[in-house]
């Protein structure tokens, strides 16, 4: 339940993260009264600012393109909760002052019913922080910013969450020792976004589907991510991590446990993640000869990634992979699951791709398989390819499409940002999008030699093939794809895509 009596500590208030994701968040929370009564948002960062300057910089990524009156009023009174302290993040000292402050805030409360243990009084605490950080924030907040008594302190931490297996386990002991596995909150934004929350409903809550949900009716699936731009500035971070740290091992894996987990007891938290464990559990670390790596190289005046002056000279880091995951249970034996993900494509989008097996040949030759898209951005959608008799005097088979396309179906929703579900579900202790220990742990399991390998640790790094800057990716991507036994449309089918304009 949403406990009032809060204060929000945006811990690295001054960065990216925060300026870009947590600010505009927590401002539509706000702004649409999902915020505890008498919220305060509290900044913490080593920059030295005075309040105008900070409110400006939490509210610069705000969108008010209309210049919207009503939203205007709602920024200044978003920026009348916000406060800032500046102090350094290893200094016990910094976190007393910081200490201080929250206390001054939380002097004015006043008892409300029940209150045995005295006036509640909760803080969550979120990490936009650098990893290098993460332990001495975690120790100086449980030493100096910890209220006891009536309340709850919670942290929220995102990754990286090490580097592999051994990295991950050791940071993960030290907050331990801070910050118990109820009071953390570990984000992985994927589990915030609306189509990856939809894969629950849409599995469990239709017979449809669940009933052909298995080895027997479906011959691959592939989980795509692309986006359309390169590293650009931000290489310095990237190159260490590679597409796999960034984006495969944590946002696809995730993806990839709900799509295929056993139906939970329940919705609970507990419930959803020990099944999502549990399918983890059953997948092998992922080998060489079911890899496909890839970096752009310049092309359409765009730069190749080796040309990004934060990139180190002579980098083989992988900004493309696709790599193929298998599931030992019996509802997924040899089922190929392919995951891959590259910056600098020829689009951006997200999307779930199942696609079933071959109908029964003789009454029919060459028909396209069904397949059941996913669309997790932009633009929701859910369809399913059919095939259908062509409208007219023939009898003959074409593909089509049955679809579920929000912006047309649900014209007037508004999906949230991940972030915003991510953070009220912080606030209300509801755990089940956030990612447990040991969840965290059985997917650096299945990564981590493959890492290694592409680190060199195990000999020469192997070399990623090149692809073109806004390409669809590494030219020997489709025979990889078609090695695991996916089949391209042949008939000329497209999704109308176009429609969603
Ligand atoms: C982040 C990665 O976790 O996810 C980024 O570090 C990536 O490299 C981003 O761009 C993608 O998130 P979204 O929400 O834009 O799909």
């Amino acid at each position: 339940e949403m406990k009032d009596n809060t204060i929000i500590i945006v811990l690295g208030a001054s960065g990216d993260l925060a300026k870009k994701k947590t600010f505009p968040a927590l401002f539509a929370l706000f702004r649409q009264g999902f915020l505890p009564t008498d919220v305060k948002i509290c900044g913490y960062a080593r920059t030295k600012m005075d309040a105008a300057n900070f409110h400006s910089r939490a509210v610069s990524y705000i969108k008010n393109p209309g210049e919207d009156p009503a939203v205007t009023a709602s920024i200044q009174k978003f920026k009348d909760i916000l406060t800032y302290v500046d102090g350094s993040y290893d200094d016990g000292a910094a976190f007393v002052v910081l200490n201080t402050h929250l206390e001054e805030i939380e002097s004015k409360y006043t008892s409300k019913d029940n209150e045995a243990d005295g006036i509640e009084k909760n803080r969550l605490f979120y990490f936009a922080l650098p990893p290098s950080v993460f332990v001495p924030v975690a120790k100086n907040l449980k030493e100096n910013c910890y209220v006891k008594g009536a309340g709850v302190n919670r942290v929220i931490v995102e990754k990286p969450f090490g580097k592999d297996l051994d990295s991950a386990r050791q940071l993960l002991s030290s907050l331990k020792e801070y910050w118990t596995e109820d009071e953390t909150f570990r984000i992985d934004h994927y589990l915030g976004k609306e189509m990856v929350k939809n894969l629950l409903v849409l599995r469990f809550a239709n017979v449809a589907f669940s009933s052909g949900w298995d080895k027997n009716h479906i011959s691959n699936v592939q989980i795509t991510f692309k986006e359309p731009f390169g590293t650009e500035g931000r290489g310095g971070y990237f190159d260490s991590f590679g597409i796999i740290r960034d984006v495969l091992q944590n946002h696809l894996l995730q993806v990839l446990s709900i799509l295929t987990m056993e139906r939970p007891v329940s919705f609970s938290a507990e419930d959803i993640r020990d099944e999502k464990v549990k399918v983890l559990r059953s997948i092998p670390p992922i080998t060489q000869e079911d890899t496909l790596l890839g970096q752009y190289v310049g092309a359409n005046g765009k730069p190749g990634y080796l040309e990004d002056d934060t990139v180190p000279r002579g980098s083989v880091c992988p900004t493309f992979a696709a790599t193929t995951l298998w599931i030992h249970n019996p509802r997924w034996e040899g089922v190929p699951f392919i995951l891959k993900a590259g910056k600098a494509l020829n689009e951006a989008k997200v999307e779930v791709r199942v696609q079933f097996k071959d109908v029964t040949q003789g009454i029919f030759k060459d028909i396209t398989r069904n397949e059941l898209v996913i669309r997790i951005q932009p633009s929701e959608a859910v369809y399913l390819k059919v095939n259908t008799k062509t409208p007219g005097l023939q009898t003959r088979a074409m593909a089509t499409e049955m679809d579920l396309t929000y912006n047309r179906r649900f014209s007037n929703a508004k999906i949230p940002e991940a972030y915003e579900t991510l953070i009220l579900d912080a606030l209300l202790g509801d755990h089940s999008n956030f990612v447990r220990h040991d969840e965290l742990d059985v997917a650096w399991k299945i990564f981590t030699p493959i890492l290694h390998w592409i680190d060199g640790q195990s000999g020469t790094a192997p070399k990623p093939v090149p692809y073109a800057y806004g390409s669809r990716g590494p030219p020997e991507l489709n025979a990889f794809v078609e090695r695991f036994g996916f089949q391209r449309t042949t008939s000329g089918y497209e999704w109308p895509v176009t429609s969603l304009a």
